[in-house]
């Protein structure tokens, strides 16, 4: 099986419901006049724009996922979300572990692989994230952050088909630093010969593995390149139709 790339939109806490419709509504008109995509296109809204947006890029073969989930069914957690109810409501991902909910949620590598664990039961895919501080970086430490986080985070049961991972530096997301194409692809092999590893060659060579961080119209197709590199994680360029439809042409 050939790695497909995916591009994956974070619009985090980003747009009230008018900017969320519009700018799903316009990534699926461009994505239907589209006969031959060769990229996979996925969007992450905010909760409560899940079902509007599902609703909005019917048809159009745009995928919607959710930015978190909780790691049991359901239950006494207010506030919180299940990977079956974002099931429910027409979802096919869900992203387990940004930096952001590490730091401001801190969440542990543990918490993470609950998550993706819900996720798999719940039949979601699970985008596993993981990533280095500038701190970690400059002190050498980047590729066994990597290495730590992405074995401690990884869900029993992964496969190809059920678990994608995104490396995301923490010092690239929102800052317009980019990793270089070399850096990424540095971190991207090493994560796929942890999974060889871990999972056996013939999983490691299928499953995606995502760059995230200041990853633009500009900036993605080098990056996309790259012989390890399977898609984005988008942030900020991910929430208008131009750009994020821009990298969603930049496969190689
Ligand atoms: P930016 O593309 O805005 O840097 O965000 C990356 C990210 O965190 C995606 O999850």
């Amino acid at each position: 099986m050939a790695r497909r790339i995916l591009a994956a939109g974070n619009w985090k806490m980003n747009g009230l419901q008018a900017d969320g419709l519009a700018l799903a509504s316009g990534l699926a008109a461009q994505r239907k006049s589209e006969s031959n995509a060769k990229v996979d296109m996925l969007v992450c809204p905010p909760f409560v724009l899940i079902s509007k947006v599902v609703d909005a890029v019917a048809g159009s073969g745009i995928m919607v996922g959710g930015q978190d989930c909780h790691m049991t069914e359901k239950g006494a957690h207010t506030g919180d979300t299940s990977a079956w109810m974002l099931k429910d409501t027409g979802c096919t991902h869900v992203i387990v572990g940004h930096s952001e909910r590490r730091t401001n949620h801190g969440e542990t590598d543990d918490v993470v692989k609950a998550k993706a664990e819900a996720a798999l039961a719940a039949g979601l895919v699970a985008i596993v994230c993981i990533g280095e501080t500038l701190e970690e970086r400059d002190a050498g430490k980047t590729l066994d952050v990597n290495r730590r986080q992405l074995l401690g985070s990884l869900p029993d049961g992964a496969t190809a088909a059920n678990t994608v991972v995104a490396y995301e530096p923490v010092w690239a997301i929102g800052t317009g630093r980019t990793a270089t194409p070399e850096q990424a692809q540095e971190v991207h092999a090493m994560l796929r010969g942890e999974l060889v590893g871990k999972l056996g060659q013939g999983i490691a060579d299928d499953m995606l593995i995502l760059y995230g961080g200041s990853m633009n119209a500009k900036n993605a197709k080098e990056l996309l390149a790259q012989t390890d590199i399977d898609g984005g994680l988008i942030g900020g360029a991910a929430l208008k139709v131009d750009d994020f439809m821009t990298i969603s042409h930049s496969a190689p």
